[in-house]
């Protein structure tokens, strides 16, 4: 694995053109721009974004719901892929919002990738929702994370 440098700060809006573009290519149906502002909104959220050699490589949107997180987007340009950088947003959501906190999120049943990723990072499968997604009638798995779970980064040591 290739290991560039690569900076985490919080999301703002005038990086939405480019999560926009690294958005349509990393999901068959792509969050529109009012999706993204709506969260960006939210005072509660954590939205943050990964910056290699000063371009937006990834992004990463998490809300609050009473008192469980809901993971709601991460996705990294392709290019940068496998280089550390969606876990570098996991590992600076659970520092920002609080690794003792609950979370959740739903995951296409076929995204072996994402459940990789979830599992690195103590999340575990807790169902499905039947024909979640209305583009391909595919599966959901519903994953948590909480309190009792296995160290945030998943890193040996
Ligand atoms: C899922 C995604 C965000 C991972 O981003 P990434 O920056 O490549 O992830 P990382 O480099 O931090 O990978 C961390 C670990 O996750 C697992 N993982 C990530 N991509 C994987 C793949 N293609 N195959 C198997 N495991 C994978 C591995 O355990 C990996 O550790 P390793 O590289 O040491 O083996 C990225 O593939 C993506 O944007 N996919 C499209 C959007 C998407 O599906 N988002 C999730 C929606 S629920």
């Amino acid at each position: 694995m290739t290991t560039e440098p690569f900076v985490i700060r919080p999301l703002g809006y005038s990086d939405l053109p480019r999560v926009m573009a690294v958005e349509r290519r990393a999901f068959p149906t792509p969050w529109s721009l009012a999706m993204f502002v709506l969260e960006l909104s939210k005072p509660s959220g954590v939205c943050l974004a990964a910056l290699a050699e000063q371009r937006l490589a990834g992004y990463l949107i998490c809300a609050r719901y009473d008192r469980v997180w809901h993971l709601m987007n991460v996705a990294v340009d392709p290019a940068l892929r496998r280089r550390g950088i969606a876990s570098g947003l996991l590992d600076a959501m659970l520092e920002r919002a609080g690794p003792e906190q609950s979370y959740t999120l739903e995951v296409r049943t076929s995204n072996a990738p994402a459940i990789a990723l979830y599992e690195r990072f103590g999340f575990r499968s807790a169902g499905t929702r039947p024909r979640y997604y209305r583009d391909t009638g595919e599966d959901a798995m519903i994953m948590w994370r909480t309190a009792q779970a296995p160290s945030a980064s998943g890193a040996p040591g």
